[in-house]
């Protein structure tokens, strides 16, 4: 079938559904949702059979949803209504949420069901839950809606009316009021993970006023909403019955969200609390050492990436046989932090810093001769992110994770990460220039066929994990063959390239990128920062708008 999307973005969820309905033999095009005249003119070129709204904020226009099937995936269960539907459940707590595929009509989220699914609510972010209970039920609900539209077109089915309810209210700023001086932690929690990452909760700090970001329970208490401490680069603040630590703020509306200790710089005059490093921790069992790295989103700025690098050499000293690079929860990496970049006196220079520090943690694991590593993706990875995890002996990656392995897309950013020694060695020179080139999410299916992951697994982190841990034990087991082999082939490849050539190259590229006279890479990066909305959609995407399009 020709299925066009109509979305807000290419967001993760769209970009899963997008690598699933390619996968099934679809042809996928995709237009923003920027204006009603541009999405008529986008189905006139495309005609395709279905249109799927997997992120939509506005209604879809009636002259098109009067002609064609058109599918809206919302992230509510059945009966559920209205554009606030997850951060609801959160903060009400309820035990069981879901994701329905609607056909669009006239009334928002009102129009007939075509599929739906339910999931266990879990304690976390709005933005962790929609990159993974709801991605994997919208998958599913996606693909039995799909499965039911011969029927419903030899007429044999039809999908079954909404319940009747009330369509519920956007969540304003009012309802997310953290009461410091009566509200739990849990409630704390639950009000900062609603609003997490956008639109953020609305506080004071310091006598300011600012939005609050990734929280997290932890494990003191004080006189209720006293500021405790500092550890890291967050602040830790005293609830009804314990505290919680909050990393990131930003201080007004369009504003940057950085860590907190560099939004206020008050905060460095607070106590340092003793405690681990919050992003950072490592543990080890049966010749296994496991680092985890939960950065927010998934940005490793230059401070991030020393401090990973410190923890790695660590890892390194230990009588370990394996290291498994664990990653965050929702991500491995995304790369250089462009926030704390976009923030700096000087962006060129930040840059070079974050790339220069990036670089110095990829070669310690390329380099690392005396256990063998292995990148284990429980979350999505993009751009030197997902370089990064090729960096290990071995990559692991949950199933259905979604790995972004290009610069282009950020002002045509040549990339460093020593890319251009490690994807040719995984999948060969044409067809890394053909990922680099075309800039395309890449699921876990098509990785394993061209070899960029070497296994793919669990159907959610928990089971990814856990068969993590039993595969890194078994190849603790019995590794000095490996061991050897892999130091062979590292000094043959150091023998035909020296690695200093490979960085010496890309950083030349980078170079220019950040210091040259095209300016592209400081432009992307300000809008992708400030998530300025989208005014067309690129070419690589919407294939009806290449030239020479035509219907098959
Ligand atoms: N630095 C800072 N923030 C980043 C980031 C990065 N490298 N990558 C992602 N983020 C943030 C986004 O700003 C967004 O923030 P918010 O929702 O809290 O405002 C959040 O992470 C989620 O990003 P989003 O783009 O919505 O996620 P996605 O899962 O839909 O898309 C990517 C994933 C990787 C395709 C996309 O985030 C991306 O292109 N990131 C930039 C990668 C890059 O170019 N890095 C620099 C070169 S190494």
């Amino acid at each position: 079938m020709r299925i066009l999307f109509l979305t807000h973005a290419f967001n993760s969820l769209t970009q899963r559904l997008y690598v699933e309905l390619t996968d099934l033999g679809h042809q996928v095009s995709i237009e923003f949702d920027i204006n009603d005249s541009v999405t008529q003119e986008a189905v006139n070129l495309f005609k395709p059979d279905l249109i799927l709204a997997p992120y939509l904020r506005r209604a879809i226009p009636e002259a098109i949803w009067r002609a064609r099937v058109c599918l809206i995936v919302h992230p509510g269960p059945v009966g559920d209504r209205g554009p606030s539907a997850l951060d609801w459940a959160i903060l009400e707590g309820v035990e069981e949420w879901g994701v329905t595929v609607l056909q669009a009509e006239a009334e928002m989220d009102a129009g007939p069901v075509w599929a739906a699914e339910t999931f266990p609510m879990r304690a976390a972010r709005k933005s962790s839950l929609y990159r993974n209970e709801v991605t994997e039920a919208a998958v599913r609900s996606v693909r039995g809606a799909l499965d039911r539209l011969p029927d419903y077109r030899a007429g044999t089915w039809r999908p079954t009316a909404q319940v009747a309810s009330p369509l519920r209210p956007s969540m304003k700023q009012a309802d997310r009021t953290i009461d410091w001086l009566h509200d739990s932690t849990a409630t704390v929690l639950a009000k900062l993970h609603s609003g997490d990452g956008f639109p953020g909760v609305a506080d004071r700090l310091f006598g300011q006023g600012c939005h609050l970001y990734d929280p997290r329970p932890w494990p003191v208490s004080g006189s209720p909403g006293e500021l405790l401490g500092r550890v890291g680069e967050g602040v830790v603040r005293a609830t009804l019955d314990g505290a919680v630590w909050i990393g990131h703020a930003k201080t007004r509306e369009g504003g940057i969200k950085l860590p907190l200790v560099d939004v206020f710089l008050q905060a460095g005059g607070l106590p340092e609390l003793a405690g681990a490093d919050p992003d950072i921790h490592y543990e080890e069992s049966a010749g296994v050492g496991i680092l985890h790295f939960d950065f927010y989103n998934g940005a490793m700025g230059t401070s991030a990436c020393r401090r990973l690098l410190a923890a790695y050499e660590a890892a390194q000293q230990r009588p370990t046989q394996v290291i498994v690079l664990m990653g965050g929860e929702d991500f491995f990496s995304n790369g250089l932090d462009l926030n704390r970049i976009e923030a700096a006196d000087s962006p060129a220079d930040e840059s070079w810093r974050n790339i220069q520090a990036m670089d110095d943690l990829c070669r310690a694991i390329i380099t690392t001769n005396s256990q063998l590593t292995v990148s284990a993706l429980q979350g999505n990875a993009g751009a030197g992110g997902a370089f990064l995890a090729l960096a290990t002996d071995f990559v692991w990656a949950r199933r259905g994770v979604i790995l972004n392995p290009h610069y282009k897309n950020m002002g045509n950013l040549y990339g460093s990460e020593y890319w251009t020694y490690l994807l040719p060695r995984r999948v060969g020179a044409e067809r890394a220039a053909a990922l680099i080139r075309h800039r395309l999410p890449l699921g876990t299916a098509e990785a394993l066929r061209i070899g960029f992951i070497d296994a793919a697994y669990g159907d959610d982190v928990a089971g990814f994990t856990a068969e993590t841990r039993t595969r890194a034990a078994a190849l603790a087991v019995d590794c000095a063959g490996r061991l050897a082999a892999k130091q062979r082939q590292r000094a043959a490849d150091e023998a035909v390239k020296p690695l200093d050539s490979y960085s010496a190259e890309e950083l030349k590229q980078m170079q220019r990128n950040f210091y040259g006279f095209d300016p592209s890479y400081h432009v992307a990066r300000h809008h992708f920062v400030h998530r300025t909305p989208h005014s067309w959609t690129p070419r690589h995407l919407a294939i009806h708008r290449e030239l020479g399009w035509v219907v098959p």
